[in-house]
């Protein structure tokens, strides 16, 4: 029987991923481990809730032994646009924080699940259909925590035999928890202000393509890759995975299909457009494809469908 602890488990992905953990492995065997903010209603009374500052290596090896868990979810981290208005932050999260959930499941025997990011890859890389094994170059703070915690958990694997796998997350697209500080996030509010007020205005560019997912996909990554049979993986840390990529325009032509009054305008950020520029265009996600049967499930129209009937209703 599986014992699952989920860092990060009050942030975008956490939150919903725990939900998914526990309707899949039982209630009482995934702990929602949260540090800044609290966890609310759904999390506290669905499961135990733990605090676990991923920062603090004894907090984390106490919930460890208590729930005697033996896979830990770490998804506790800085995004991009946070990580560059502080750099020491994003260090000591991504990274200190990712050493400190290694060491411990070398010493209890845990498997663990890691993100990176397409923020891994800089200006160096292809950016157009990237590959799986490429040059990784990134240029902000956020993508060499990436790129380092993608070495750190091959590292572990290979010398300490720790069960670490990953997947380089695009932007993630959801209606439970909002993102908090990435450079993706636009995607997420696009659907909010296009149910409050039909119009939006963007902080990146015409033109910008990145690679993006809706987040059942994203749950369905995260859970089917640590339920990969260990044979089959020639890779580990990190899969490009990727369902969709889309511009500003193009997701505004999908809503426009829905709610045709809708607007868009633009108001640039260089920072968030900088980190844009320095990121694949749209990746290759054949080895996730061929190495543990990645397929994901929504494309761009069926997203857009779901999001603004779910949101529609949340919002009224
Ligand atoms: N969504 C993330 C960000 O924008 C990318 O990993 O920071």
């Amino acid at each position: 029987m599986k014992k699952i602890l989920v860092t990060g488990a009050v942030g975008q992905i956490g939150s919903e991923l725990t939900m998914e953990l526990r309707k899949r492995y039982g209630n009482e065997n995934v702990v929602a481990g949260f540090h800044r903010t609290k966890p609310g209603e759904t999390l506290k009374n669905s499961g135990p809730c733990e605090m676990v500052d991923c920062t603090n290596i004894e907090q984390i090896k106490e919930v460890v032994k208590k729930y005697n868990i033996d896979t830990i979810y770490h998804l506790a981290a800085i995004l991009s646009a946070v990580a560059e208005a502080k750099p020491n932050l994003a260090w000591k999260v991504n990274i200190d924080g990712l050493y400190n959930v290694l060491e411990v499941a070398r010493e209890y025997g845990c498997a663990v699940f890691t993100p990176s990011s397409i923020g891994a890859f800089g200006e160096s890389t292809p950016l157009d259909n990237t590959p799986q094994d490429t040059i990784q170059r990134p240029s902000t703070m956020y993508g060499v925590t990436k790129v380092a915690g993608e070495l750190l958990c091959d590292y572990y694997y290979k010398r300490f035999g720790v069960d670490t796998r990953g997947v380089r997350y695009p932007g993630i697209i959801s209606n439970e928890t909002l993102p908090g500080g990435g450079t993706t996030d636009y995607a997420v509010e696009i659907y909010y202000e296009a149910i409050k007020n039909k119009k939006y205005t963007c902080n990146l560019g015409k033109g910008t393509y990145l690679d993006m997912m809706y987040m059942p996909d994203a749950i369905k990554a995260a859970i089917d890759l640590m339920e990969a049979d260990p044979a089959k993986l020639k890779h580990r840390n990190a899969f490009n995975v990727t369902a969709m990529s889309f511009d500003p325009e193009k997701i505004a032509a999908s809503i426009k299909k829905v709610i045709p009054e809708f607007v868009l305008e633009y108001n640039v950020d260089p920072v968030r457009q900088a980190i844009a520029n320095s990121w694949p265009n749209s990746m290759d996600d054949s080895a996730a494809r061929e190495e543990w049967g990645w397929k994901p499930e929504y494309d761009l129209e069926a997203m857009t469908k779901d999001m603004l009937e779910v949101l529609s209703e949340k919002l009224k």
